[in-house]
């Protein structure tokens, strides 16, 4: 599409599937080599294999730290750099206050908050490294923007990476290292579409109703797509981007407070 990222090196947190996909297709479209790093290392390897050369998949858990650290190093050894950090791994599940356990709350916590924070640790320290400078992206929701009843441990972890994202984007600015987050709104992901029969069966809807219901919330008169998301962060990423850090930039179709 561009040659914005020709010569960078991106890692992408949940690369193999919905945004994480996307964003990793813009980014090798946009000229940037890719690795993607996800536990569906399946998906992962398919989506590399038609890309071509510029793009990897490693298997990593973003809970793990050392295999966070080591898929960087990893991309390192392949392309020659870490330029872009895409933090964009996360998953949510529909659970009342009362019915959720604390297994479950702690399992949401290590996925969405542990394993940005990880991601963003794991790359500013390549990237101070290296001496150049570079780009975090972290993905957060409109949940971190707006309490959603039935969600209150995904809200918690989504507003927990939009304050990790402005810390982290004053310390970093002297070493040239720029961190925004974003917050889609509703985007047609695997994850959302698995989340959509929950949905219904709590209004007591049809699974189509339910989707009808959280379109009417877009001003803009329709779902995201991931092509949405992935042509912003692509932005976000790039050098006419270079003024822009500490930021949280929703892309919703208009939703507000969102
Ligand atoms: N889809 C939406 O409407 C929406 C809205 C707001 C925010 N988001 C956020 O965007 C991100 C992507 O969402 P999506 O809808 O594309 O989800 P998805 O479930 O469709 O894809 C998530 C990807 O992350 C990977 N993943 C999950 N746990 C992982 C782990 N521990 N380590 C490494 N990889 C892991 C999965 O294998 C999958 O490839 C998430 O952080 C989500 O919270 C999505």
């Amino acid at each position: 599409m561009s040659e914005r990222h020709r010569g960078k090196t991106a890692v992408v947190t949940g690369g193999a599937n919905g945004i994480g996909r996307g964003i990793v297709e813009r980014l090798h479209a946009d000229g940037a080599n890719v690795v993607i790093a996800d536990i569906d290392i399946a998906s992962a390897t398919s989506l590399a294999e038609v890309l071509g050369a510029s793009v990897a998949a490693i298997e990593t858990d973003v809970r793990d730290e050392a295999a966070l650290t080591d898929c960087i190093a990893q991309a390192v050894d392949q392309f020659g750099n870490l330029d872009i950090m895409v933090n964009n791994a996360g998953y949510i599940m529909f659970s009342p206050v009362v019915e959720t356990a604390a297994d479950e709350w702690r399992r949401m916590m290590d996925v969405n908050i542990n394993g940005i924070f990880l991601g963003m640790k794991a790359g500013a320290q390549q990237m101070i490294a290296q001496g150049k400078g570079g780009t975090i992206v972290n993905a957060s929701s409109g949940g971190g923007r707006k309490g959603v009843p039935n969600f209150a441990h995904y809200c918690a972890t989504k507003a927990a990476i939009i304050m990790m994202s402005q810390a982290a984007a004053g310390e970093l600015a002297p070493h040239r290292i720029r961190v925004n987050c974003y917050t889609p709104g509703h985007v047609e992901t695997p994850m959302m579409s698995g989340l959509l029969d929950k949905i219904a069966g709590a209004h007591g809807t049809t699974r189509d109703e339910a989707y009808q219901a959280l379109e009417d919330e877009v001003p803009w008169g329709r779902w995201g797509k991931v092509e949405d998301v992935a042509a912003a962060v692509s932005w976000l990423a790039c050098v006419d981007a270079e003024y822009i850090t500490g930021q949280c930039i929703a892309m919703n179709g208009g939703q507000l407070p969102w």
